[in-house]
């Protein structure tokens, strides 16, 4: 029998969440836990206080940043899954690979231009293998629009149009916790948007090449509150008279795994949680619009924003063949004290229940439009956790739609992001092979001609 892969994770907060209860648990067979690293004891402690007592498990030792490289040789790990705060990923990867291990890296890979070089530079020099988990290109739904656009059902894509819509409750943490500093996460563009752009990418089978922006903070911050007329502010929700009755406001002592990650850890690291989203030193938009042109000719208009009633989105692409349309809702809206002027006003004009639905539907030239079964996504991320897990842990299945995301993928799936946040701050357009060099990148394979490998699947 095989030896099992020793693993370690970095940043042991809610995102690791998945990986330990997948080693611990569901996919223990050939697989090892046995180390954590995070900055903070106390979130370490929390961590292994939650596990131990959810699955009667053993505490995995916990090492901080600065025993690095001591941890990997005590615990002789294989691999690293780095699930930290986005601006130290590009570290703990070169740092793990140096080592002699393979990586595994939340997205997004890294933050910026310079960061995403030394990752590269590393992949190469070690030779040492690094996976990027996009768990949306495991999605049911995500998996069926690749294989439509394997099939042909639009021919060769041409254009997209997307909006992606994050709402005031999800949308809204991004402006409390560390992703409001823009050096953290390299603002919604990068530590969000990545996604969304790996999607593009993947499903078009090409890759960004010019980016022009537009965005801005609108909707939160201080200015953008005042100026709606608010007069009281606080600067955390806990403990705040002041927060008391802001739907916008997590009061950290509420809840006991919020009191034990990070109320009582704050001590050690100075991180807030629960900062108010119309206070000062907030560093990244809100809301952001980008035009993108792809190698493959296509183009995109993009929209994000960060501040809606409801979350979800809206995707069409447009083919040679015909379109292709993807609505789907995530959370139909957000409960709350609605204003009672808004509440008389809408109800002299209401008919139908407003809420979107879901639906795919192919539009071919020259035929009628056809909806197309939306199959079911159990689970966290529209089903996309558990089957990336599978892949990540089990492995052994043929993956036809290429679904395995590598340090290649990583990078330009950020690199629309870093080039629409140097259009937003220069105002021009920007190239993406101005930012970093690819090496040993092969040549991106449109999705149009890979009909062969999409009948197989
Ligand atoms: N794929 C997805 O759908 C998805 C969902 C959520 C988060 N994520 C990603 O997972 C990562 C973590 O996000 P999260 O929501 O768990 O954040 P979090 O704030 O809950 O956890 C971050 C952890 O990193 C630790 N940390 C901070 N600085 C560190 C340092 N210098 N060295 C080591 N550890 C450090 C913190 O103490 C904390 O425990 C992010 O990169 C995020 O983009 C991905």
């Amino acid at each position: 029998m095989n030896k099992p892969i020793r693993y370690a994770i970095v940043g042991t907060d809610s995102r690791a969440g998945m990986y330990i209860q997948a080693l611990l648990k569901d996919h223990r067979d050939g697989n090892e836990l046995v180390a954590y690293c995070d900055l903070n004891q106390a979130r370490m402690d929390a961590t292994n206080r939650h596990w131990s007592a959810k699955l009667g498990t053993a505490p995995i030792p916990s090492y901080l940043p600065t025993d690095f490289a001591r941890m990997l040789r005590e615990q002789r790990v294989d691999t690293v899954i780095v699930t930290s705060v986005d601006r130290t990923h590009h570290r703990y990867i070169i740092d793990a690979m140096e080592n002699g291990c393979d990586a595994i890296s939340e997205k997004p890979l890294t933050t910026d231009a310079e960061k995403c070089q030394q990752v590269l530079d590393a992949v190469e020099r070690t030779g040492r293998k690094l996976r990027v988990t996009f768990n949306y290109r495991y999605t049911p739904l995500a998996s069926l629009v690749k294989r439509l656009l394997m099939q042909g059902v639009i021919g060769k894509p041409l254009s997209v149009h997307f909006e992606w819509l994050l709402d005031t409750n999800h949308g809204a943490d991004y402006f409390r916790r560390w992703h409001r500093d823009r050096a953290n996460g390299g603002g919604l563009m990068v530590h969000k948007a990545t996604h969304h752009f790996d999607i593009i990418n993947w499903w078009l089978g090409s890759r960004p090449e010019t980016v022009f922006g537009l965005g801005g903070l609108r909707f939160y911050g201080r200015e953008n509150a005042e100026s709606r007329g608010v007069t009281s502010f606080y600067e955390r929700a806990t403990g705040s008279p002041a927060a008391a009755n802001d739907p916008f406001a997590l009061h950290l002592d509420r809840n006991e795994w919020n009191r034990a990650m990070y109320l009582e850890a704050e001590k050690h690291d100075g991180y807030l949680r629960d900062q108010s989203v119309f206070g000062n030193g907030i560093s990244i938009e809100d809301d952001m619009a980008l035009a993108v042109r792809y190698e493959s000719g296509a183009t995109m208009s993009y929209h994000l924003t960060a501040y809606s009633p409801w979350e979800g989105y809206r995707i069409a692409i447009n083919g040679d063949q015909g379109r292709l349309e993807l609505d789907k809702v995530d959370s139909a809206w957000c409960q709350g004290p609605e204003d009672p002027a808004m509440t008389r006003l809408l109800a002299e004009h209401e008919a139908i229940d407003a809420a979107p639905s879901e639906r795919l539907t192919v539009r071919p030239h020259w035929g009628r439009p056809r909806a197309i079964a939306i199959p079911s996504g159990e689970g966290d991320h529209g089903g996309g956790d558990a089957r990336l897990l599978q892949d990540l842990f089990v492995g052994g299945s043929a993956d036809p739609l290429g679904r395995a995301a590598n340090h290649i993928d990583g990078a330009w799936s950020i690199l629309t992001g870093i080039a629409a946040n140097r259009s937003f701050a220069t105002g021009a357009a920007v190239r993406t092979r101005d930012l970093v060099r690819f090496r040993d990148a092969a040549p991106a394979q449109p999705v149009q001609l890979l009909r062969a490998a999409a009948a197989r699947s």
